[in-house]
């Protein structure tokens, strides 16, 4: 086989980009990814570079190397159309002629990747800060005197506990998601009754509910198929959608769990009537760390970490995960999934 036909095939299927300039500028190959990567009409043959690409810092590194005749090869990186490449320039020389190739990788992946790393480790930190924050405060305050009046210190412990509290749930909720994230976390398929499931979880949360001034309760048929999943898992689900419903519901409201069966599975509805999410938010919700109202959720004590766990725990079972809400009505949480022998 022959040399030139192997190395065409390469340009021709590799998913970098490649431009091949002479040294007057002059484009002498471009390979389809380069092609598609930026779109210009026509052929490229013969075209000087300037018609070819418009990003300006990318021209003005293209012109220092044409201008000098060669140069050490280097890198740059572009944003084109909302994507970012990198562009690797390299000068070839060889009896006194010169071309300029350029290699254009797609690092919009890449770059999508650093800023979630980004955002996730400012969030953190600012997450853990807040109740830190408290907990040193309280407790400077108490032992610079504070502690001498009982009725302070007792007061003032207890602030320090409930902070402690929350940071503590917030590294057990990360935890939890990051094992799922990272697959750590096998979802065990058992048969589950979801029937006993929502009974207790209803129950443990009947003191929240009274306390709130808010009804909370669970109609479910006797004859509900098992569904096949992790217990615990689906647990925390109903868990988080629960906790969810009767924090953002007010006093004299009502909180529902309904379970039937739907497509050969299994659904659950989680009604509450309590203030509703505005319909841009709902896509959003299901992100680490999103709150409708940071401020409002934060007092409620709240990290937006609670869906982004719903979410995970039903992918990771195959189910499926739906939003209903009206601003000031309420919402519905449901989830369907499938049922077990
Ligand atoms: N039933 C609901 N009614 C109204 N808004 C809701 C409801 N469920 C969730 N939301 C909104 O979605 C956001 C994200 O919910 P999520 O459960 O992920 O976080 P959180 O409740 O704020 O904190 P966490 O669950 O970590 O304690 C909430 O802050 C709230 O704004
Ligand atoms: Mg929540």
């Amino acid at each position: 086989m022959g040399k030139n036909v192997i190395l065409e095939t390469i340009a021709r299927e590799m998913k970098t980009g490649v431009l091949v300039l002479d040294k007057a500028g002059q484009a002498l190959y471009a390979n389809p990814f380069f092609l598609n990567s930026f779109p210009f009409k026509g052929a490229i043959d013969g075209k000087k570079v300037n018609e070819i690409i418009q990003n300006v810092n990318l021209l003005k590194n293209i012109e220092g190397f044409l201008n000098n005749r060669g140069g050490k090869s280097s890198d740059i990186e572009i944003s084109d159309g909302g994507r970012f490449f990198n562009v690797h320039i390299v000068p070839i020389k060889e009896k006194g002629d010169f071309s300029l190739l350029l290699f254009l990788q797609d690092i919009t992946e890449e770059k999508k990747v650093e800023t979630i790393k980004k955002d996730f480790v400012a969030n953190v930190s600012h997450e853990l800060r807040t109740p830190l924050a408290s907990i040193k405060g309280y407790s400077e305050t108490l032992l610079d005197g504070g502690m001498d009046d009982k009725e302070t210190l007792k007061e003032f412990l207890r602030v320090i506990d409930r902070h402690a509290t929350r940071m503590a749930r917030l590294i057990d909720d990360l935890l939890i998601l990051s094992r799922l994230e990272s697959h750590q976390m096998a979802i065990i398929s058992a048969p589950v009754e979801l029937n006993d499931l929502i009974f207790t979880t209803t129950k443990g949360f009947e003191k929240q509910a009274r306390d709130k001034g808010i009804a909370i309760s669970a109609e479910i048929p006797d004859d509900l198929p098992k569904v096949m999943g992790d217990r615990d898992r689906l647990e925390q689900v109903v868990v988080n959608l629960l906790d969810n419903a009767i924090k953002y519901t007010h006093s004299g409201g009502s909180v529902t769990v309904k379970a039937k069966r739907e497509d050969g599975g299994v659904r659950v509805d989680i009604t509450d009537t309590g203030m509703g999410i505005p319909s841009g938010d709902i896509p959003r919700i299901f992100e680490r760390f999103y709150r409708v109202d940071k401020a409002r959720s934060r007092e409620l004590g709240g990290t937006g970490l609670g869906l982004a766990i719903v979410k995970h725990i039903i992918q990771g079972h195959n189910g499926k995960l739906f939003v209903e809400s009206t601003p000031g009505k309420g919402s519905t949480f449901s989830f369907l999934l499938k049922s077990g022998a």
